[in-house]
């Protein structure tokens, strides 16, 4: 998403109304907005500044503001639970993506991570999306092409037990019931000291994932989860709000390693991936 000062043809922008309603759109010269607190031509929200007030053909106001990926992502419309932007937000940093990469995820779900990682990985990177589920992979593809990332995915229908077609991958996200079926073929699919992650919403699940990394070689493996409060704004009775999303799931990170069948690294790969403690899942 370019910045600008002004709302341009093309640009996605969002209408926040009273009691914060918002509607986020492209703009398109000869089209209308329009909702059930009236019409407002796109010709007159088209080189409007950012940030200012238009109203509809009722006299209803809003802002006019340029939506963030945040903004983007709450109100995707979706058939599947979603990863939060608090969540990934910290996915991206940890999992180094970055402009040019070619990143590979399962499953593709409702897009909301697939829509975060194509902005990460700009025009010259890839994003490969394995779902299983057409309905759900539709409505990715509609949500991707809804903010004109789409040309940058390539989406892939398929159970992902029959593995992988890419390989060399520079990082792979995964977020699936059961991420820890899948450890060996991902690694296939990634490149030497490429970046593996997940989410899962429960302990039992993140042991079974531990084990597996351990068993395929992973290494510097992390696990957290992050929790988010909000403050009511009102300076003279700043407070938390009275609700908060207590848990959204646990987050595992680990690289690929090789390692070395010389004695001298034995001691750093006992170290590092703990080969002495495994089981089998
Ligand atoms: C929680 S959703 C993913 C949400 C997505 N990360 C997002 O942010 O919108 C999990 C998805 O994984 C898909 N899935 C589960 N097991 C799969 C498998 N074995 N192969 C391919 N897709 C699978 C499901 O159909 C579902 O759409």
């Amino acid at each position: 998403m370019k910045y600008s000062l002004h709302a341009r043809e093309g640009d996605l922008a969002q209408l926040v109304g009273l009691t914060h309603k918002h509607f986020i759109f492209t703009l398109k010269a000869g089209e209308r907005f329009q909702s059930h607190r009236g019409i407002i031509p796109h010709d007159e929200l088209i080189g409007a500044a950012w940030g200012s007030q238009v109203f509809s053909h009722t006299g209803a106001p809003f802002f006019l503001l340029q939506p963030s990926m945040s903004d983007i992502l709450n109100d995707l419309p979706r058939t599947t639970q979603i990863l939060y932007p608090k969540d990934i937000g910290y996915i991206l940093m940890q999992m180094g993506i970055a402009e040019g990469q070619t990143v590979l995820e399962a499953g593709t779900g409702s897009g909301a991570m697939t829509i975060a990682m194509s902005a990460a990985v700009g025009a010259s990177g890839r994003i490969v999306s394995y779902e299983k589920n057409a309905d759900t992979q539709n409505l990715a593809k509609k949500n991707l092409e809804r903010v004109g990332l789409a040309p940058r995915v390539d989406f892939k229908l398929r159970d992902i037990q029959e593995g992988f077609d890419e390989t060399d991958a520079d990082a792979f996200f995964l977020d699936v019931q059961t991420p820890f079926e899948y450890i060996k073929q991902v690694r296939a699919t990634l490149k030497p000291g490429g970046f593996f992650g997940t989410l899962m919403p429960t302990y039992n699940q993140v042991e079974k994932t531990l084990y597996a990394l351990k068993k395929h070689h992973f290494a510097f493996v992390e696990v957290c989860e992050l929790m988010l409060r909000y403050y009511k704004t009102n300076p003279a009775r700043l407070r938390p709000t009275d609700r908060m999303i207590a848990h959204s799931g646990y987050l595992v990170f680990a690289r690929k390693i090789e390692p070395s069948d010389d004695p001298r690294g034995e001691k750093l790969a006992k170290e590092i991936i703990g080969i002495e403690e495994e089981r089998e899942e």
